[in-house]
């Protein structure tokens, strides 16, 4: 049975228990550990980790491809085992020990862990803690439903850890595509020109020698967790779709649009779903994680090919793709994050990228991180890789938040993740404003009449006219501009 999974025989002897292979890390280390999305997480490893912290407490950097399953991050920072935590997380509790400046939290484009990585700006990795598939005869790791970031840890550890996961199908084998970056300043072009391109391997190619220890799992990735469309989210859907019509209607764009990017969660999962009933025809994707709108889409034949770095998936469409992998698995690609987020890609691609909001100015500066300017959410994710360099850079919110007690549209964003430069449209349940070629002074008229909440228009508009009396391309108020946050932090609402 596992002579299946561990093609290389002397590989078999490195077998050992999820102790004895965390007895292996220090206090000081820096590890990288698979897991994108919850996918592909290394699930047995980390849970002895915090098990060996009750007797002797320790901590580490943590590094990884993106969000962990399975209350990983809960129970790290739990444990006191988090120093430093990079480049992306979602878990409760870590961002509560993140916002009381317990973990320094280190939020960077995914595209660019590795890069500094391989520069020697960050690390070096003591070990890489990656979750495959099976290993082939050769040494090569298998990675199972993410790559993320686990190639290059693998590459770059002095010694790696491998959870070889005995629930992620042995079909996934085949379906990765590892490419890892000449060296710069020589570097040649990345021979992605196509989401179907495939020019790597399809395994992790490492030193077989540094392998420490391998620890057999039988646990499947953590279901995602979102929500079916609701109303807003419909709505959000309908006003994109009939942007995309109109721009094909206009010859910008033909049915087949261009690659897309959606990021993870309810409203960018409903606006692909949605997609399914427009007359677009032959999609591709070119993204950093498929949700089941992807499989949605494919099984309604109007996706031709996705490209990615993880499959994340509720327990129902889990089932349904991974008992009939071999209908997809010829029109799927998983690569490593720094390839799926590479903006040399995503700009030759033309990629359009989909991305959330927390909050919109009224020039269109996004804050998709810092609740009030200072509270770290998630993380900038790859917002940022797509949104620079996309050739539509869309980012959709709900225009109300909290019960109505915020507003989605502010006079001025208190954090700035994509700036108005990277910002092409911006929908929310009441409208679209299409920025693209506007002065600022134009896009705010657009941006409070078309997305903001009838709840807030007037005020804004009030601040738009009245900023725009003091003169300056993008006119603001600078003692009023944060007035709203200050409000909604002093008496709960934004009123
Ligand atoms: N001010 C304060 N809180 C706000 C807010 C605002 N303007 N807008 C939303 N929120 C809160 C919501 O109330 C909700 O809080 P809760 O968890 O306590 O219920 C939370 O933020 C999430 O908002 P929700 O409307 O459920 O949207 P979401 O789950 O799609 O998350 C982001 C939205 C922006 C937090 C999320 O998309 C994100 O982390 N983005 C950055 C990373 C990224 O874009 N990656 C893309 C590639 S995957």
């Amino acid at each position: 049975m596992l002579g299946h999974r561990i093609r290389r025989k002397s590989l078999l002897d490195k077998v050992t228990t999820p102790e004895a292979a965390a007895s292996l890390i220090k206090d000081g280390m820096i590890i990288g550990m698979s897991g994108f999305t919850r996918a592909g997480d290394a699930k047995a490893v980390p849970i002895a980790m915090v098990e060996k912290a009750k007797s002797d407490p320790f901590k580490i950097t943590l590094i990884t491809g993106a969000s962990l399953g399975h209350d990983i991050d809960r129970m790290l920072t739990e444990a006191g085992i988090l120093a430093r935590r990079m480049p992306f997380q979602v878990d409760r509790t870590l961002r509560a020990a993140i916002n009381r400046g317990e973990v320094m939290f280190i939020d960077q484009h995914l595209s660019e862990t590795v890069e500094h990585l391989r520069s020697h700006q960050l690390g070096p990795l003591d070990y890489a803690v990656v979750e495959a598939a099976a290993i082939t005869e050769d040494g090569g790791i298998v990675p199972s439903t993410s790559i993320g970031n686990s190639a290059s840890f693998a590459i770059l550890a002095k010694k790696i850890i491998v959870e070889i996961n005995l629930s992620q199908p042995l079909a996934l084998e085949g379906v990765h595509d590892v490419y890892i970056p000449t060296k710069r300043p020589t570097r040649v072009p990345i021979p992605v020109v196509a989401c179907d391109s495939r020019v790597g391997f399809p395994y992790v190619p490492i030193d077989p020698d540094k392998i420490a220890a391998i620890v057999v799992t039988n646990e499947k990735d953590s279901f995602s967790t979102v929500e079916a469309p609701d109303a807003e989210t419909q709505a959000i859907a309908a006003h994109l779709i009939h942007f995309f019509e109109r721009e094909v209607a206009i010859g910008r764009l033909d049915l087949s649009l261009q690659p897309l990017q959606a990021g993870i969660g309810t409203i960018a999962n409903s606006v692909l779903a949605g997609l399914a009933d427009g007359p677009f025809r032959d999609l591709r994707m070119y993204s950093e994680v498929l949700q089941d709108s992807t499989f949605d889409l494919f099984d309604a034949g109007k996706l031709s090919f996705a490209s990615a770095s993880s499959i994340t998936l509720s327990a129902a469409c889990s089932d349904r793709v991974f008992n009939q992998f071999h209908k997809y698995k010829d029109r799927l690609v998983l690569r490593p994050q720094e390839i799926s987020n590479h903006p040399e890609v995503i700009r030759r691609l033309g990629v359009i990228g989909i991305n959330t909001a927390l909050e919109v100015d009224i020039y269109g500066n996004i804050n998709s991180t810092h609740v009030n300017g200072t509270h770290m959410m998630n993380g900038i994710g790859g917002s940022g890789d797509f949104a620079r360099n996309a050739y539509l850079s869309i980012f959709v919110t709900k225009s109300l938040a909290k019960g109505g007690r915020i507003s989605s549209v502010v006079p001025m964003v208190p954090h700035v993740d994509h700036t108005e430069h990277d910002v092409d449209v911006i929908v929310t349940e009441n409208g679209l404003a299409d920025l693209r070629e506007l002065a600022p002074r134009e896009r705010a008229g657009l941006i409070v009449t078309h997305c903001a909440h009838p709840d807030y228009r007037e005020a804004l508009l009030d601040y738009f006219q009245r900023a725009m009396a003091r003169g300056g391309n993008t006119p603001h108020l600078l003692g009023e501009a944060f007035s709203w946050h200050m409000r909604q932090q002093a008496t709960g609402t934004m009123k």
